[in-house]
Parts: C-alpha cells; sequence; structure tokens
C-alpha cells in the first residue's frame, strides 16, 4: 500500500516551484491532492501533471492566501472536495528582499503577511476539519533563514517570518497533541525555483556564494525536500511532531 493512500492533502503554492514537485509526489503516494495557488493557469497545469501521472488532483484558484476570507473559503471547498482534511502542507509564500534600514515598512508587512499570516490562516481554518477526523498533520515550510542570519540577499522581514513560522509549527504542535494533530516545519536551504531563480537574477556571484555555504556545494532539487514532506505526512512518522527539520545540503551545520 502507498503511505499516503486516502488521505487527503491540502497543499497551497501548487502552481510551480517546490509546491508543484510536492502535488506530484503526494498523489504519487496515494494522496488526494487539493492544490490552490493565486495564478490560475500554472496551477492548472499542475493538476493536469498530476492527473496525466495517474494521480488524484483538483485545484482551486485564483486563491490569495493573504486574505483570510479567501483562505477560510479554499480550506472549506478542499474539505468538500474529497470529504475532509487529513493533512495540510503549507508551502505558498511570497516575500521581499533589502537591507537594513532601508526595507520598508511596505516590504516588511507583505512579508509578514506572505510568509507568516498565509500559514496561520489555513492552519486556522483547517484546525476544526483536522480535529473532526481524528487527527492529522501539518506541515509548515519554513526556511533556514528562521535559523541563521543570510545576507544573500539581505533578508530582514523573511528571516522574522520564517522564524516565527518555526515558533509557531511548536505551538500548534502543542495545542493540536491533544486532537492528535501533529506540527512540523521543514527548512528548506538553497533550492533552484522559479522563485528563487527570479531573486537570485543573473548575479553568478551570489549564486556561487549560496551554495558555497552548503556542504554539498549546490542547489537543492525540489523532489529532496518533499520527500521528506511526505514521509512527515504518513502515519510512519507518528512520534514526530513540534520539531523543524533542515534540508539544506548542511548549510546549517557550520
Ligand atoms: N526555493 C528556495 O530556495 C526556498 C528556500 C527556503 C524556503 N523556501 C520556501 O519554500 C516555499 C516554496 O517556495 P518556492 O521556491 O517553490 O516559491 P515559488 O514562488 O516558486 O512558489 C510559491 C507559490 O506560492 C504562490 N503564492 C504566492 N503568493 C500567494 C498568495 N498570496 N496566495 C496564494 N498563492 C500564493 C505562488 O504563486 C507560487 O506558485 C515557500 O514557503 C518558500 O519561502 C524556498
Amino acid at each position: 500500500m502507498k503511505i499516503l493512500e486516502n488521505k487527503v492533502v491540502l497543499i497551497t503554492g501548487t502552481a510551480g516551484g517546490l509546491g508543484r514537485v510536492a502535488a506530484l509526489t503526494f498523489a504519487r503516494e496515494g494522496a488526494k491532492v487539493v492544490g490552490s495557488d493565486i495564478n490560475v493557469e500554472a496551477n492548472n497545469e499542475t493538476v493536469e501533471l498530476v492527473r496525466s501521472a495517474g494521480g488524484e488532483m483538483t485545484g482551486i484558484a485564483p486563491i490569495d492566501l493573504t486574505d483570510h476570507e479567501q483562505a477560510r473559503k479554499l480550506v472549506e471547498e478542499a474539505a468538500l472536495a474529497y470529504g475532509g482534511l487529513d493533512v495540510v502542507y503549507n508551502n505558498a509564500a511570497i516575500q521581499k528582499f533589502g537591507p537594513m534600514p532601508d526595507f520598508s515598512i511596505e516590504d516588511w508587512r507583505r512579508t509578514i503577511a506572505g510568509e507568516l499570516d498565509i500559514p496561520f490562516f489555513v492552519s486556522k481554518y483547517a484546525w476544526p476539519h483536522l480535529v473532526k477526523r481524528g487527527g492529522g498533520v501539518i506541515l509548515n515550510v519554513a526556511s533556514i533563514s528562521g535559523m541563521i542570519a543570510g545576507d544573500i540577499p539581505p533578508m530582514v522581514g523573511h528571516a522574522a517570518a520564517k522564524g516565527g513560522v518555526i515558533a509557531m509549527t511548536r505551538q500548534l504542535a502543542l495545542e493540536g497533541a491533544r486532537h492528535g494533530i501533529r506540527a512540523v516545519a521543514i527548512s528548506p536551504g538553497p533550492f533552484l525555483t522559479p522563485a528563487s531563480d527570479r531573486d537570485l537574477g543573473d548575479n553568478q556571484e551570489a549564486r556561487d556564494a549560496v551554495t558555497k555555504k552548503t556542504l554539498l556545494k549546490r542547489f537543492g532539487q525540489p523532489e529532496e525536500l518533499v520527500e521528506l514532506a511526505v514521509f512527515l505526512a504518513s502515519e510512519r512518522a507518528a512520534y514526530i511532531t513540534g520539531v523543524n527539520y533542515a534540508v539544506d545540503g548542511g548549510a546549517t551545520a557550520w
């Protein structure tokens, strides 16, 4: 039997990058995937990719998850799609970068909204559905920038928001345990996705500096992150909660 057979998994941010690979990988393991994004066309492409690989996926888009009403609507529709919710994979995020002290108040607020509000809103509205199932799993995609400082690019808002995601995960684990809810954070190091590719631009020096910080001297492949997420979402990880896993090629080891 596949490790996520019959599990209903809501994944946010499935239009591309790590979220698209997550949709494909969770579906490969037997999950019924509900995937949402603000980007309709690219999200539909993910639905097609999952279905043509033999997986099950429903797309719900466009949803702007920085708006809590839209987050609520997404969760309600997601729970209706396959009759409940077992796993929430909080992957969607949007962030701004900039150095101190010029990082604007607007960019600070957009980053906190895009990285911290989104997983809180989705978890808040999904919570009663998980309780109704007798428990479930909340996986939050944080970042190693929530664990160590980073200067490429300068990231005060991103660091604060992702540190918040790691702390929030511990709290969700504490409050969720009595309901059978596990909460786990996954902190990617550098992965080459449309977002990081855009943020690094054609600055080869910056790319080299980013990979040099890893022990393995390379970017991660999305599969190398989501294989862990699939395991953590499954019953095989039943004793794992309240913790944060770095998947970073060793970047936080030194
Ligand atoms: N790529 C990396 O190196 C890296 C490193 C650390 C952490 N992360 C984290 O991994 C996750 C995925 O990152 P990625 O690199 O695949 O990024 P990405 O930008 O490629 O994917 C994020 C997805 O979220 C969607 N999204 C953005 N704002 C939204 C909103 N308001 N409502 C709904 N959907 C929205 C985007 O359209 C996109 O499809 C994020 O949480 C990111 O912070 C990535």
